[in-house]
């Protein structure tokens, strides 16, 4: 949640900090800022709304080498101008920019006003500004590391002086922050997308971490002042992944490229002479395997779906007992570690506040905790035992898509790792084996249908309620086509168990809120068509997603999309990509933001 970027070189620091920030604003996008030392002054512009909102009142005379910029999602104090970041201390000599949440700010701001400091935002952030102000004595460094160890609460952060115009303080705790390092060149950023077009190596910091930089040279410390030498790693994807490559948002292009995403999730792991699957980065032995007797899978929103479709596959095929929690709520119910559970973290962030949370939980009382994770590097990516990368390459559009098949894909390769070890023949591992490598061609056959489905979006977007009802491994895909179809577009929608239609949602079936049913050729089809039935016979419109050539379903339903025959547990994946369309095409229809639909931010970090 929130962007940060900060910039020490050669180039127009003002130029740099928008760049990263217009590649930044998915992380959160009501208000933006940059401050930028010139002349041994600060010039600030912050602005209410987006960068381009920023860009069209910045002032002429940014011409410095060295700044910061923020471009912000609202935890503390209204969306406005004032609250937006950086924040300065008094004298306007010192800037910060903060990510996270200081909880001790109330009792910080009231002692520093009772000693004369002035505030002028309502945020939780400019206590930093103040307190580095009261400890500066002409270094930097030391006056942030004094006033971040009043500081509790979360925060990545970057700080300025505007007598020192080649130095910028960063640290971490609890809120992401990267080193880039250029040619003569240094920038730290919230994460890699900011600075991609200028390095791929980077440092990344860890909670605790104080980096000071100058153009040319970086010293990491801890708060104590402990030097800590980092690894320099390399960002292996390109520029061209976080551009729109000629579609019209992100979420499209994200949309378009699950094929290619999903091969990638599988590419090395699939051993069709053994018959099974090859998961390095769980770091579990055969042994640590075959003990496992339970799964507890623990995500949130999109990622809490495909836990969802996991435990159905972990059940129905490897057999094992599985469950799967909301992050946020397991974390504050004490939650019990059965010796022998296995517990799955996903995340395509690696950096939801309510996930970590709930990881690091769970990890105090002894559990052993995978993560899913799309985020190379991200908190939970390394903080967890063990886990596997989905490989999605970044996704920008706040709505997630091809995290979500990757992450289930992911669940395929781990189910058929455990079943091979268990009940599942060698033949039956090779069958699976296929289907699952055939899923990215049905895929592609699905997208090529996408005009239908955008024609579809043309007659249903002004419908104001929506219901999407699924079964079995399906159920949790229609609750992730109600997410996405509300998320981007702002029309209600509920995802149920089509079974649960009679014990309350079908009093809403009307002319006014048309169903989306799921009807793959399993073993409930028919259930789902006598639910469907049900829905039709109270005036009900239906559109259903049914398998190519379903005669009876196309008999029924007002309309149908077609996705091709898959075996019955891998409907997941082709049942989800009508329904990412449908939402994406509405929400263009509705004129809605897509990428950046509101209130929202791609990565959560608060609680
Ligand atoms: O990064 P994570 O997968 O942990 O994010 C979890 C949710 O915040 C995320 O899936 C959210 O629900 C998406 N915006 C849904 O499209």
């Amino acid at each position: 949640m929130c962007g940060i970027i900060g910039y020490c070189g050669p180039k127009s620091a003002e130029k740099v900090l928008i760049e990263g920030l217009k590649r930044l604003e998915y992380r959160g996008y009501d208000s933006a800022g940059i401050c930028v030392i010139l002349d041994g002054k600060l010039v600030l512009a912050k602005r209410k709304g987006k960068i381009r909102d920023l860009q069209a009142h910045l002032p002429r005379t940014l011409a410095g080498n060295c700044g910061i910029g923020h471009t912000r999602w609202a935890t503390h104090g209204e969306v406005n101008d004032t609250n937006a970041h950086p924040h300065a201390d008094c004298t306007v000599r010192i800037a910060v920019v903060h990510n996270g949440i200081i909880e001790n700010f109330a009792t910080l701001k009231d002692r520093l006003i009772s000693e004369g400091h002035s505030f002028a935002s309502e945020t939780d952030s400019e206590v930093i500004a103040h307190l580095v102000e009261k400890y500066y004595a002409g270094d930097l460094e030391e006056a942030v590391k004094k006033a971040l160890s009043l500081i509790k609460g979360t925060y990545g952060i970057v700080c300025l002086h505007a007598d020192q115009p080649d130095l910028l303080v960063g640290a971490r705790h609890g809120s992401p922050l990267v080193l880039g390092i250029g040619d003569g060149e240094m920038f730290l950023a919230s994460d890699v997308t900011a600075i991609i077009s200028h390095t791929k190596q980077v440092v990344y910091l860890e909670d605790g971490e104080v980096v000071s930089l100058s153009s040319r040279d970086y010293r990491t410390t801890d708060l104590h002042d402990q030097e800590i030498e980092k690894k320099v790693e390399h960002i292996s994807w390109e520029l061209e992944e976080i551009e729109k490559a000629g579609f019209s948002h992100f979420m499209e292009k994200e949309i378009f490229e699950q094929p290619e995403s999903i091969k990638r999730a599988m590419r090395g792991r699939l051993d069709f002479e053994e018959a099974t699957a090859h998961l390095g980065g769980l770091n579990m032995s055969t042994r640590d395997l075959l003990n496992v007797e339970r799964v507890r899978i623990v995500a949130a929103g999109t990622s809490l779906h495909a836990g969802m479709v996991g435990m159905y596959l972990l059940e129905s095929v490897a057999r094992i007992p599985c469950t799967v929690e909301i992050s946020s709520e397991l974390r504050y119910r004490n939650p019990i570690v059965e010796r022998n559970t296995l517990h799955f973290v996903v995340s395509q962030s690696g950096e939801t506040a309510d996930t970590l949370y709930a990881m690091r939980e769970l990890q105090r009382k002894g559990a052993t905790v995978l993560g899913i994770c799309n985020v190379v590097g991200s908190t939970i990516a390394r903080e967890t035992d063990g886990g596997v990368y989905i490989h999605s390459g970044p996704e920008i559009a706040v709505a997630s898509t091809k995290a979500f098949t990757s992450q289930i894909t992911v669940f395929y390769l781990f189910t058929l790792l455990l079943s091979r070890m268990r009940d599942m023949s060698f033949e039956a591992g090779q069958e699976f084996i296929q289907n699952l490598q055939s899923i990215p061609a049905k895929i592609e056959t699905v997208l090529s249908r996408s005009k239908a489905i955008e024609g579809l979006a043309k007659k249903y977007c002004e419908y104001q309620d929506f219901l999407f009802l699924g079964r079995g491994i399906n159920y949790p895909v229609a609750m992730e086509g109600a997410l996405k179809l509300k998320e981007i577009s702002y029309i209600h929608a509920e995802g149920y168990s089509a079974a649960e239609l009679k014990h309350g949602p079908i009093a809403l079936i009307g002319e006014d809120t048309p169903s989306l049913f799921l009807v793959p050729d399993d073993a409930l089809r028919d259930k789902v068509i006598s639910n469907l039935k049900e829905v039709k016979s109270r005036g009900g419109r239906v559109i259903a997603v049914a398998v190519e050539g379903d005669e009876v379903i196309a008999e029924i339903a007002d309309d149908v999309i077609e996705v091709p025959r898959v075996k019955e547990c891998f409907y997941p994946l082709v049942m989800v990509i009508p329904l990412q369309l449908l939402a994406y095409y509405c929400a263009v229809q509705l004129g809605r933001d897509v990428d950046q639909p509101r209130n929202l931010a791609k990565s959560v970090t608060v609680e």
